[in-house]
């Protein structure tokens, strides 16, 4: 989360009408960002003050120019969510997310990868399902035995709200499954929406009793699904596609197709327009039958999503992070509108990278105010792209760069933050000045600067602090990121506790937080507003609950850069110990070889490798680190199969590889706990060779390190 570091704002009192109107927009896009972060996808990314301060202000304004007030204001709005939380429910299988394509050559590209991937013949024919993407929720419904048992939101796709009581009241989702084949346990993943019709009619009934307005069918569907008295729900006309499953005893067919017709017949709705494509071609065509047809569907939607039929293939694919290789979205093109650029701002984010914004005259874009766009970065604003070519074109030899008072058109893909795409020179002011982008932080003054890639000399394209530790926009970034959800997820303590403490001057680092209850009989925290003795007791329960964490979590939470938690699960399974992991890499002077032996973990290329030695090499770091594991217990990794034949050993797979590719080799040792490593040493456990291998081979002998076929593999690993 970028932290803002704008100037102090003027008072409402003092706003001319124009600002007052710029702001009042720019508000509501914030605000309703907020919203959707804090209600839909339940992990808010400002402290509940700064979204009070924010809300305040909107307010305010409103109330000094109440012609600002239209009908869509939030202040007239209905709160997304009620107070109140819902059960938590684990997911049994997570619920995943898909990857966005936005041409015909992403489509490509995804079915070559898929193709690549499975190592398949020109002569093998690729299937595919294409069904509209519904502009809804996504909703998980659990059947045991045929009986309806529970429904969960998405949640973070890990774990949801458990919303059955809310879903029992929608008459289009059965409480029986029925036909005689019905697994034991059936979970039907899918949306939960609403038809634009029944959008119109309920806002014309809010109307009429003068109760608030909703934004548009998707808010509205989750926020009506999201209700913790189920007669509110019961009174909203909710619906549901089914396009797939979560945990199952069995399947009722070996392809996509033929589940979404099992679905069917056991009597859950699935969409009409789902077909089965037989080539690239067929895709496409109904991709752009659907985008023909979508303005006069009676329910919004964003996309086509295709999924390969073969279930036994999509299993082999497999996931990146957080999205299934078998499946992709292609979205519809976004849609555009034309603005003025007032002002640009810059922000600092966790890792330090100045990000510039743009604040535009608000304009509407698919029903939606849009009041700011993204610049990416300083080469952006300047017109240039990452290969160092125009990207707005040219105008007297130089690329076409975005000044403040430049007219520009924006585009908003979904959800996506909107984009300024090009700029209209005829309508560029006279006195409009290039952009001069900031050297200096300014959060705490430091020089900021663009990191050289020593090889090729070009600087990155983003701007960082060098201010490290000592910037208050990055530690307080950086212990939000340490002590949230994914990391180490401590309760009680959000961004608003984060943000007092270090202002307190109690929290600079992560260990402080394992200090706090000693320099509690001085802090006297539960004499702080907001904080009473229960909470006080509850938050150091809290935190001394988390004195034991996964190695993985640790990584993830040190936020080093480009360590997401796909790399720290990386790095955990490599090292396995945090004493295995400090001895590697707590160095002040790195080798290379530190470096390259990153570089051999699976995953972690040569750009990671260099972040992560750089995070250990800053001496601040390595104190932070040392400081903190006084304080608490690493666990070590625990291996993802642990009784897999090959769990915890060190493998290399070397030569050509005939009954899957490399990266599906890799994937599935990892799967069964072991590690994969690029290189033979002495620490290899063993070595799968195939035709044609080479010096690996060599090293093998040379280490005596058992040498395997690949159909040996298959035999070892079942
Ligand atoms: S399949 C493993 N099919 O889009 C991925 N998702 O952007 C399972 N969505 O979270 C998703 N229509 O909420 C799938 N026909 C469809 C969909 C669909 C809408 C939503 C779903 C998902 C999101 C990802």
């Amino acid at each position: 989360m970028p932290a803002k570091k704008s100037a102090a704002p003027k008072p409402v009192e003092e706003l001319s009408a124009r600002e007052a109107k710029a702001e009042h927009a720019r508000l509501e896009v914030e605000i309703s960002g907020h919203d959707r972060h804090y209600y839909q996808e339940d992990s808010p990314t400002i402290s509940d003050a700064e979204y009070d301060a924010l809300r305040l202000r909107y307010e305010e304004i409103e109330k000094r120019f109440p012609e600002l007030q239209t009908l869509t204001s939030l202040t007239r709005k209905v709160g997304a969510a009620p107070a109140g939380r819902f059960k938590k429910v684990r997911h049994a299988v997570p619920m995943l997310s898909l990857a966005n394509g936005f041409t015909e050559e992403d489509v490509a590209d995804f079915i070559d990868r898929i193709r690549r991937f499975l190592n398949l013949k020109d002569s093998d024919k690729l299937e595919f399902t294409a069904e509209p993407k519904i502009d809804g929720l996504s909703c998980t419904l659990r059947y045991e035995k045929g009986r309806l048992v529970t429904a969960a939101t998405r949640g973070d796709g890990t774990e949801g709200e458990d919303v059955t009581a809310n879903v029992h009241t929608m008459k289009e989702v059965p409480h029986e499954l029925k036909g005689r084949d019905v697994p034991d346990v059936f979970e039907v993943r899918g949306e939960v929406y609403m038809r634009r019709e029944d959008f119109l009619a309920l806002n014309e009934r809010q109307k009429k009793e003068g109760k608030q307005l909703y934004v548009n069918p998707r808010n509205t569907a989750a926020g009506s699904l999201r209700q913790l008295d189920a007669k509110i729900t019961a009174s909203r006309p909710l619906r549901f596609f089914g396009y797939g499953y979560g945990q199952v005893s069995e399947l009722p067919g070996d392809t996509q197709f033929e589940i979404v017709q099992a679905l069917k017949r056991w009597g859950i709705p699935t969409n009409p327009l789902i077909v089965l494509c037989k080539s690239p071609d067929d895709m496409l065509a109904h991709y752009r039958k659907i985008e023909e047809r979508r303005a006069k569907l009676e329910y919004d939607i964003d996309g086509v999503v295709y999924k390969l039929n073969r279930i036994d293939w999509q299993d082999r694919l497999g996931f990146i992070s957080r999205t299934p290789r078998w499946a992709l979205a292609h979205k519809f093109p976004a849609e555009k509108a034309t603005t003025v650029v007032k002002d640009i701002q810059i922000t600092v984010g966790r890792t330090g990278a100045l990000t510039p914004t743009a604040v535009l005259d608000p304009v509407t874009v698919g029903g939606v105010v849009v009041g700011m766009a993204t610049l990416h970065n300083e080469d952006y604003i300047k017109g240039i792209g990452g290969d160092g070519q125009p990207i707005r074109g040219e105008i007297d030899g130089k690329p076409i760069d975005i000044r403040i008072g430049d007219t520009v058109r924006i585009q908003r893909a979904g959800d996506v933050i909107p984009q300024v795409l090009d700029v209209l020179l005829e309508k560029r002011p006279k006195s409009a000045k290039p952009y001069v982008f900031p050297d200096k932080c300014p959060a705490c003054g430091s020089h900021a600067v663009r990191e050289v890639d020593p090889e090729t000399g070009k600087a990155d394209a983003v701007r960082r602090c060098t201010g490290g530790l000592i910037c208050p926009a990055q530690a307080v970034e950086r212990l939000i990121h340490f002590v949230s959800r994914n990391a180490f997820d401590i309760d009680g303590l959000g961004e608003k506790q984060v943000a007092l403490f270090f202002e307190k001057g109690w929290l600079k680092e992560p260990a402080d937080i394992f200090a706090l209850r000693a320099r509690n009989r001085k802090i006297k925290l539960e004499e702080e507003e907001g904080f009473g003795e229960v909470s006080v007791r509850n938050l150091f329960n809290a935190i001394d609950a988390r004195r034991k964490i996964p190695l993985n979590r640790f990584l993830y939470a040190l936020g080093i850069r480009h360590v997401g938690e796909t790399n720290a699960i990386r790095l955990a399974r490599h090292y396995q110990t945090i004493d295995a992991l400090k001895a590697a890499l707590m160095r002040a002077k790195p080798t290379d070889e530190d470096y390259e032996d990153l570089t051999h973990i699976g995953g972690i290329g040569e750009v990671v490798a260099e972040a992560i030695v750089e995070f250990f090499k800053e001496r601040k770091n390595r104190a932070a680190i040392e400081a903190l594991l006084k304080e608490v217990d690493v666990e070590p990794m625990e291996a993802v199969a642990r009784d897999s034949p090959v769990s915890g050993k060190t493998v290399v797979f070397t030569g050509a590889l005939e009954k899957m590719t490399r990266d599906e080799a890799k994937a599935m040792a990892e799967r069964l706990g072991a590690k994969v490593s690029g290189s033979v040493s002495k620490k290899t456990d063993l070595v799968i060779a195939g035709p044609g291998a080479g010096s690996k081979l060599a090293d093998a002998k040379k280490h005596g390190v058992k040498v395997i076929t690949e159909d040996e593999w298959f035999k070892l690993v079942g």
